[in-house]
């Protein structure tokens, strides 16, 4: 045989080698939080398509939070659970200044200062309709909802949010918000937008998580349609030009090229949601032994920042943080 020259298993000849070359470093300060808040303050209950992940009551919650930063995890991305008797068209509740999400950023800020709050700002879990918009002749509105999540960011931004995470796809919506918080005082609340958000089967263990399912049709006149790439450049482009900070693709595996080419054509960070489905998935094959749990957690997480992402939204943040801090 001839011998080459070129040999690459020299360089993963010993894990001290192959650290030494490594292209890519997953970090415990990658990684968001994603957290469920009961509307009941004593419940922790266990989400039945999301084992190991809890919804959790504000009198709970200060254990979580304090697990969270022993973990040294930067951030966590604010969900709440809102009981049907409070839901309506407009997502009134959503602007309620006693509200669930609004009491919750505002004891998360009181435990744990430096924790990086971040809400997400749109209207399915206040909506009867579960959509993310209002509804006019089963028509989801644009620019009506707009100004609602415009409300309802300046709201979060009171209650001490630090990020506003609208997940809604309404066109100009990053726009609205920037506007509505600049007036209102808060021009260093920042945006992380889903700027690419498409319309996945993948978010069906969230919608059990909150109870938000959509009560008619679909979400495919405003999330983004699996086949298109360009379009999620397009969508980059417009969220950056109208004040986004952060940048982000979800889900985040099925589209790993996505993110590689939004980080390619913006000058943002990029994050990446490795959704509720993605979750899932691991856990159910794993439970079945037939998959590895952590060699493929880890393995899907280095994955997602190898293709671009600079942040990741994970349901494994906490487990992935045991790890990596070991
Ligand atoms: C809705 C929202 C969804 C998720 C985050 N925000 C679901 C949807 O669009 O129906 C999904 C997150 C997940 O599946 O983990 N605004």
């Amino acid at each position: 045989m001839k011998h080459p020259y070129s040999r690459p298993r020299r360089l993963r000849s010993s894990e001290a080698i192959r650290q030494m070359v490594s292209e890519t470093q997953l970090t415990v300060k990658d990684l968001i939080v994603p957290l469920f808040v009961s509307d009941n303050p004593d419940g922790r209950e266990e989400i039945p398509s999301m084992p190991g992940y809890y919804r959790i009551g504000l009198n709970r919650l200060q254990a979580e939070i304090d697990e969270i930063t022993a973990l040294n995890l930067p951030s966590v991305l604010i969900f709440v659970k809102v009981p049907d008797n409070l839901k309506d068209n407009e997502g009134k509740e959503a602007l309620n200044a006693e509200g669930l999400m609004q009491q919750t950023v505002r004891s998360i800020k009181s435990w744990a200062p430096e924790l990086i709050v971040m809400t997400d700002v749109a209207l399915d879990p206040y909506s009867t309709f579960g959509h993310d918009g209002i509804v006019e002749d089963e028509k989801i509105l644009n620019d009506s909802t707009v100004e609602l999540l415009s409300l309802m960011a300046v709201s979060h931004a009171e209650a001490g949010a630090d990020f506003v995470a609208p997940s809604d796809m309404m066109d100009g919506r990053i726009l609205g918000i920037r506007q509505s918080l600049n007036n209102a005082g808060f021009a260093d609340t920042g945006i992380m937008s889903y700027a690419a958000k498409y319309a996945s089967g993948f978010y069906g263990p969230f919608r059990d998580a909150l109870d938000s399912a959509p009560g008619f049709g679909d979400k495919k006149t405003y999330q983004m349609d699996p086949a298109n790439s360009k379009e999620a450049i397009k969508e980059a482009r417009l969220d950056q030009d109208e004040g986004a900070d952060i940048l982000m693709v979800k889900p985040a595996l099925p589209y790993l090229d996505v993110i590689g080419k939004v980080k390619a054509n913006s000058l943002l960070p990029v994050a990446a949601y490795q959704v509720s489905g993605e979750y899932a998935m691991i856990k159910a094959a794993s439970e079945k032994n037939w998959l590895d749990h952590d060699a493929v957690m880890m393995e899907t997480l280095l994955a997602i920042k190898r293709a671009g992402a600079d942040v990741i939204a994970t349901y494994f943040a906490k487990e992935a943080a045991k790890l990596l801090n070991r």
